[in-house]
């Protein structure tokens, strides 16, 4: 049987990754501003971009007050047509300066726990946030925020059609699912968003900072390629013809 060790060197995290200095400053009160693009008509508008059209349109967006404090904005990146959805809360100062999402030390955890899976950044992978834009001093995002930019996370989804989506933290997991549930009791079943199966597992920066929960994030990562396996057998069974009731 695979030992506690063993799982984490699965996950790229043996020996033990230590966390370089990184002070948290204070978050400044959020603010929700307007969404001044046009509601219902927005989101139509939104809901028929392609891929190309969505980035220009996301870099474009002055839907909230992020557009005013970001350096870029941040889309997602990975494959267009990915069995695996990963979501993020939001953009940092690293994915803020690269315009790429999880590319500071959270997202180099990301990519072991992605290796454990066998699976790579763009490799039936796709990586994505719930903004596209970084909050100032990487506060947590308003729900005005959350409101304006969904719109972007649903035509992903709609344009991948993933089959499994993996909520990597609590805000995450609290906007796809609409509640306000604590990530332990969300983990260990599988959930849906908009008819794709979720799973919910701890953000990688948690995790940088807790190592005992590292192997439950294993078990999580188990749980969501369970369910893409199950997924995908019973999407390849074809019905015998005469073989219905
Ligand atoms: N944290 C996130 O939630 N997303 C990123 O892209 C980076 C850090």
């Amino acid at each position: 049987m695979a030992t506690r060790d063993d799982r984490l060197r699965e996950l790229g995290l043996w020996p033990r990754w230590t966390r370089r200095g990184e002070s948290a400053a204070a978050a400044p009160p959020a603010v929700d501003v307007p969404d001044g693009a046009g509601g219902a008509s927005r989101e139509a508008r939104i809901a028929g971009l392609g891929w190309e059209s969505l980035a220009a349109d996301v870099d474009a967006c002055t839907a909230c007050g992020l557009c005013r404090t970001r350096q870029r904005s941040v889309p997602g990146v990975g494959d267009g047509a990915a069995d695996w959805l990963f979501v993020g809360e939001a953009p940092g100062a690293e994915e803020d300066a690269q315009g790429e999402p999880f590319v500071g030390q959270a997202g180099r955890l990301l990519d072991s726990m992605l290796a454990a899976l066998q699976l790579a950044r763009g490799r039936n992978v796709y990586i994505a946030n719930v903004l596209k834009c970084r909050p100032p001093n990487n506060r947590t995002p308003t729900p005005g925020e959350v409101a304006a930019c969904r719109p972007y996370l649903d035509r992903q989804v709609a344009l991948i059609a993933p089959k499994i989506i993996v909520a990597l933290g609590k805000s995450a997991a609290n906007t796809l699912l609409d509640n306000e549930a604590t990530i332990g009791s969300l983990r260990g079943r599988v959930h849906a968003y908009r008819g794709v199966p979720l799973v919910v597992t701890y953000h990688p920066a948690y995790l940088l900072r807790t190592l005992q929960d590292k192997a439950k994030a294993w078990e999580d990562l188990v749980l969501a390629r369970r369910t893409l396996q199950a997924a995908t057998v019973a999407t390849s069974v074809t019905p015998v013809a005469g073989s219905g009731p």
